[in-house]
């Protein structure tokens, strides 16, 4: 059995490809490589087959059309041998010899090991300003949605090697680029992670696949590696929201109360509602840590959005209309409280 097995997938790499894999075969590495392509127009295939057979450890694979990075990652894995997998992009960006580094952390135990541009030493060699801020947002948007990612400074990495295993039984689901997502999320929380520093080149042969596209794949895999959570916790919103406006119609009509006393009875009973239906539903993957804490908690979280809610309202009316100002304060508190459920309420995940 070998140390490692390495998946490329390529499209459109005629040109870095033999470059990357003469750098590999020099490494100091037991290395099968897998290389993965999607019927490139450049030709790449016929590329890949002359070095599978100028040297003994590659196996090629070829499909019919581009499919995507992610489900080259897949298929490819049914063609891998070793106890460890790795992957990494064609197109020279990502440095062999990091794969070294990498691999010594795998024989200390480590799960999963991924290549950083964001510890330490680790960076960006010439990232346009829309790309720079796309990942970083990206990187945020992930922190804060998938709790398995939080200590990981770069899950956005596209080099990396795993530990077969940790998939064992599991498929891989991602339809876009970011398969290191879905495996930090399917290890659990036991998975040992590290990173390595390196520096993400500039390409200089072939262009990027990274389109548009394949942002809206990525919020999708985001939505669901999250089990929907962000949808489930607008769905009881729009709960709380009848409950606050019902009771307030019924409490107005059919007892003295005053507004002001109906207000806030109807105003804290959606927000308990949201409570119970966000811990049976939304977050009933999580500990809660004790109810009366958490009642306490969602309270206190409650409170800012309300607030940032209002200041919104305020401010904006003066620019715009007075119903679309207080929308727009509606899903700033969604997103606070939102933050503060998923890291201050529910922010432990089962039985820890
Ligand atoms: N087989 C196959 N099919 N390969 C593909 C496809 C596809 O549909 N799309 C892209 N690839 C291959 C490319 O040929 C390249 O080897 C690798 O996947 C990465 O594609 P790039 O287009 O070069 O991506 P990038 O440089 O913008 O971003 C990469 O690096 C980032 C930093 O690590 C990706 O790996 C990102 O996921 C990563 O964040
Ligand atoms: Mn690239």
């Amino acid at each position: 059995m070998v140390d490692l097995s390495l998946e490329i997938p390529t499209y459109n790499e005629a040109e870095s490809l033999p470059i990357l894999v003469e750098k590999l075969e020099n490494l100091d590495l037991d290395l099968e490589i897998i290389i993965i392509d999607d019927n490139s127009p450049d030709g790449t295939f016929e590329v890949a087959t002359q070095l599978a057979d100028k040297y003994g450890n590659i196996k090629t694979l070829k499909r019919p059309g581009k499919l995507g990075l992610a489900s080259a990652i897949s298929d490819g894995l049914k063609l891998t041998s070793g106890k460890y997998v790795a992957v990494m992009d064609a197109d020279l960006q990502h440095p062999p010899e990091t794969l070294l580094k990498m691999f010594d952390e795998a024989r200390k135990g480590n799960d999963i090991i991924i290549a950083s541009r964001y510890t330490n030493k680790g960076r960006t060699e010439k990232f346009g300003f829309l790309r720079r801020i796309t990942s970083r947002g990206a990187t945020f948007l992930t922190h804060a949605l998938l709790r398995e990612t939080r200590n990981v400074k770069d899950p956005m990495s596209g080099f990396f090697i795993f530990r077969r295993s940790i998939l064992d039984g599991k498929a891989i689901e991602s339809s876009g680029y970011k398969v290191l997502l879905e495996l930090l999320v399917k290890s659990g929380d036991g998975a040992k992670v590290t990173e390595i520093p390196y520096v993400f080149g500039q390409r200089t042969l072939g262009k990027s696949k990274l389109t548009v596209g394949e942002n809206v794949k990525f919020i999708s895999l985001l939505l669901m590696l999250s089990n929907y959570r962000p949808v489930k916790f607008l769905a009881v919103g729009l709960t709380g929201v009848a409950v606050n406006e019902g009771l307030l119609f019924l409490l107005h009509t059919f007892t003295p109360l005053s507004l002001l006393l109906a207000g806030a009875i109807s105003i804290e009973s959606s927000i308990l509602s949201n409570f119970f239906l966000n811990n049976l539903w939304t977050f009933r993957d999580r500990n809660l840590g004790g109810w009366v804490r958490g009642v306490i908690k969602y309270n206190l979280v409650a409170l800012p959005g309300a607030i940032i809610n209002l200041l919104t309202l305020l401010k904006l009316s003066a620019f715009t209309h007075y119903l679309i100002a207080n929308i727009i304060g509606i899903i700033l508190a969604f997103a606070v409280n939102y933050l503060g459920s998923e890291l201050i309420v529910w922010g432990r995940g089962k039985g820890r």
